[in-house]
Order: structure tokens, then sequence, then C-alpha cells
């Protein structure tokens, strides 16, 4: 049996036609975006080209695109800058956001340049939408970052819901994007928001390489400071094949988006109604089981205690099975999750997340259902 790859919140693999569009700026198109000369020229346009594209697909303007390193980069960028240029006191976020957002806060916090609010969490782990109000009635300028899909446990806000609380309050939106871009479609014209964020590695494009959207009424204080490159926003040469492998990914997505979404809510079903039927014990961590309030890629699974739950990534792995126990950047560490820890998972459980893409498949479903209910001494029913 051929490796399984269910940690496509991790990463994904690279499409074939997004390394085709690629190569010739590793090859002939070599030029410095910043050059004035034909070489240059070549390049910068198609640099332009990508922001296009990527803007027609959020229904955003071009200077509203700043290409970045990444997600990580674009949220540091979109929550130091709004809290330097506005002079932001405070900032609400949750719990269970990304290091990318927590880490960043809490150093701010840490510096005092902000006070620091946590909305509270429901049993499911989604945001309780009447405390951020409350938070905001009494401290309403603020920066509000919340994530719009959770990586580890797939749970959904409702983006224009919070966008609108924002609005009502002359807060500042920041959402991270970065496991729904690609995947969900974004209209930034009738979504109530500030910045959101994408890295093309989650959706198929290169690594090291992602967008931060500032809608058009925000002109804020660049994070990077160098050359004039981004409108003077990001100083640095251009990651250029990495600009043009993500706007060719984010169009590949677009363009699939439909098709893949019903062939990977199919595989994501067919493992909960498999686990459930063979697991008698098996629960779900945080709402990834409901369909409706998910992301459609995550289903971060609770097996029952067991002696073996410290070994279970690693008897997944001796089975060909890549997959996570937490969170994508610290998979592979044995720091445990903050998201499941701020949902008081029971420790004794066994956690794990599986992550799907358009390149699994209904086969890979039932082998990993197959090696999951085998080392919980269960036998799937028929
Ligand atoms: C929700 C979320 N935000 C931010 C990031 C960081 O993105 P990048 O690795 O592109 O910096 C990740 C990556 O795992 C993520 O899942």
């Amino acid at each position: 049996m051929p490796k399984i790859y269910l940690d496509n919140a991790a990463t994904t693999r690279l499409d074939d036609e997004v390394l085709q569009a690629m190569l010739p700026l590793m090859t002939e198109n070599f030029g410095n975006p910043s050059s004035i000369h034909s070489h240059g020229r070549q390049v910068r346009s198609a640099i332009e080209k990508a922001r296009k594209t990527v803007a027609s697909l959020i229904n955003a303007s071009p200077s509203e695109i700043f290409f970045t390193s990444g997600g990580t980069e674009a949220d540091n960028t979109a929550i130091t800058g709004s809290i330097d240029t506005y002079g932001l006191k405070h900032a609400i976020t949750s719990p269970t956001e990304h290091h990318a957002v927590l880490h960043t806060l809490e150093y701010l916090a840490k510096q005092g340049t902000i006070e620091l609010s946590f909305v509270n969490l429901d049993e499911k782990g989604h945001v309780d939408l009447v405390h951020l109000e409350e938070l905001l009635s009494t401290k309403p300028r603020s920066l509000v970052s919340l994530m719009h899909g959770n990586n580890e446990i797939g749970n959904l806000i409702d983006l224009e819901k919070v966008g609108e609380i924002c609005k009502k309050y002359n807060a500042i939106f920041h959402s991270d994007t970065v496991q729904t871009m690609g995947h969900y479609k974004h209209d930034v014209q009738n979504t109530k928001i500030d910045f959101l964020v994408g890295a093309a590695h989650k959706f198929h494009g290169p690594k090291g390489v992602g967008f931060l959207y500032i809608n058009a009424d925000n002109k804020i204080h660049p994070f990077i400071h160098g050359g004039s490159q981004e409108r003077n926003m990001r100083g640095g040469t251009e990651n250029v094949y990495g600009i043009v492998g993500l706007a060719k990914a984010l169009e590949i997505a677009y363009k699939e988006m439909e098709q893949h979404k019903t062939h990977i809510e199919g595989l994501k079903s067919r493992m909960i109604e498999k686990l459930k039927a063979a697991i008698p014990d098996v629960r779900f961590n945080g709402d990834s089981d409901n369909l409706e309030r998910s992301l459609y890629t995550v289903l971060n699974v609770s097996l029952p205690p067991s002696e073996d739950n410290d070994m279970l990534l690693f008897n997944l792995d001796i089975a060909q099975i890549s997959c996570s126990g937490g969170s994508a950047c610290t998979s592979g560490s044995d720091v445990g999750s903050h998201v499941l820890g701020a949902l008081n998972v029971q420790p004794e459980r066994g956690n794990v997340r599986f992550s799907f893409g358009k390149y699994n498949t209904v086969e890979e479903i039932d082998k990993v259902v197959e090696v999951v209910t085998g080392l919980y001494g269960s036998v799937p029913k028929a």
C-alpha cells in the first residue's frame, strides 16, 4: 500500500499545473522585477498579473493585495500594522487561534502596547458572539482577530456576522483565513473585513508565499522595512515564482472548488460514519463532525483512552499514514495542543487530526479506518 497523506491542513502537494506556471520564472525569466530593463519589466508584469488574478478571485482591487512570505507574515503585518498605525490599545482574540496570531498579540501585550482580551468559547469551541459584543461595548475601538476556520478542530466562524459586529463598534477586523482561502469563496465586497490572509501551500501552491488583503480604507505601517517593493509595504525582492504559483493555485482552486468540496466532504463523512460504526466510544473534538459548522477538510478524532495513545501517531506513521496530533506547525513535536487544551479535552484520549485534500481517495479513507480500528482492537461492522 502506498503512503497515505492525510495532513493537508499542514500543507498540500504542489499541483503540476502550478509547477509548470512557475518554471519559466526559475529559468529564462530571471530578471529582478525592480529593474527597469526588459528582463525586469517582464517579471514585474508577471507579478502584477498575479496580483490582478488574486484580487479578482476575492472581489478586491489589485491595490488591496500585498504578497508576503506566507500566512504568518500576513497575520503579523495586519496585527502589528493596525495596532501601530491606529494606536489601538485593546485587542480581542480567542484562545484557539493559530500561534501566528496568538504569539504576536501576546508579545504586544507583554510589551505593554495593548491589553488583550479573550472571547469566551462554547462547549464545542465556537466563539461566543454575545461575549464579543460585551467586550466591544466596553472597549469599542479594538482590534478583533478571529480565525475563519480553525486549523486543528475545523470550527468555522460566521465571517459576515463578526464583520457586522466589528463595524457596529468601529473595531478593526482581521481574520486568519489561511485554512479557508482556496477552499471557500471569499468576497471582500460583501464582508465587512479589514484584513484577510492566504498561504499558497494550503491550496496546492508553493511554500513560503502568501498574501495579505488590506481593505482600501486602511493605510497601515509596514512590517518589513526596506526597499519600495509591494508599494512600500514590504521591502525585499519579491518571491516571483512563488507569487506566480500562488495566483495559479488560487485560480485552479476557485475553478474546481465545488467539485473538490463535494469529493472531500464525501471523504470526511465516510470517515465519520465508518469510525462511529467501528469504535463505539469515538468522539470528535470541537465541532469537527458537524459538516455545517466545520471545515470540510478537517476531522479531529478523539479515540478512547488506551495505554498506547502516546504511540498513536507513531503507529499510524509505521502504517504509512501521515496525519497530525495537533496544529500543523507543531506536528512532530511533543508540545501539547493549546487548542485541545482550551477545549478541556481529556488528555488520556488519543487525539488525531486527519485533514483531507483533492488527491485523497475513498480507498485511502477505508484503509485508515481499518488501521485505526485495528489499533483499538475492534472489528468494523459489516
Ligand atoms: C490557521 C493558520 N494560520 C497561519 C498559518 C501559518 O501559515 P504559514 O505557514 O504560511 O506561515 C497556518 C499554518 O499552519 C495556519 O494553519
